[in-house]
């Protein structure tokens, strides 16, 4: 299979952390991880599936190198690709704006004619409101370093069996 493109913003290195764990659950050599700050469009141009990452700040904001690469999110650079979702947050202290982030960026891009894999039920996360949430279930893969980062490992080992079902690959 072609590689996937792993692109990704964090501010205090907790996305990143999750990014590689991705990446090695996957295998090494199926995913190239992107760090979105001071990268154009022609970087996503070049996979057909891409795994967007990102942490939320500000009180329901996108992380800040996300912020400046969204609008590389276009019909033109996304039009047919397979795109998956995950996020950083916090739900003790933001319960109320939980993994914003990945819910701000499916918003982006939904319209794009893509087709997005990976959505997780929210049943295993204790949050008031998200913009991630979608009914029952987030966008992506939720992930709470903060406060729960004992279960990172095994969210991350189940998603990734789900997104290779879904996507086709093994
Ligand atoms: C000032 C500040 C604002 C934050 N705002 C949110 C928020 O609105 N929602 C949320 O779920 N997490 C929020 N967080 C938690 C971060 O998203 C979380 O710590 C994340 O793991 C950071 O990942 P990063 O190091 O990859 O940027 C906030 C953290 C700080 C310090």
């Amino acid at each position: 299979m072609a590689k996937i493109g792993l692109f990704y913003g964090s501010t205090t290195g907790n996305t990143v952390k999750a990014a590689e764990l991705i990446r090695n659950e996957f295998g090494a050599d199926m995913v190239d991880m992107v760090d979105v700050g001071g990268k154009s469009a022609d970087e996503l141009k070049k996979y057909d599936t891409l795994i967007l990452g990102t942490s939320t700040w500000h009180w329901g904001g996108l992380q800040d190198e996300w912020a400046l690469f969204e609008d590389n999110l276009t019909g033109d650079t996304l039009e047919g690709k397979n795109v998956a979702f995950f996020g950083l947050g916090d739900q003790k202290r933001y319960p109320d704006h939980f993994a914003d982030g990945m819910g701000l960026l499916y918003e982006k891009v939904k319209a794009f004619g893509v087709k997005v894999v990976g959505m997780c039920p929210k049943r295993d996360y204790k949050f008031e409101a998200s913009a991630a949430e979608l009914g029952d279930r987030l966008v992506g893969l939720a992930l709470d370093e903060d406060n729960e980062p004992q279960k990172t490992a095994e969210r991350i080992n189940k998603w990734v069996r789900q997104l290779k079902k879904e996507l086709g690959v093994e």
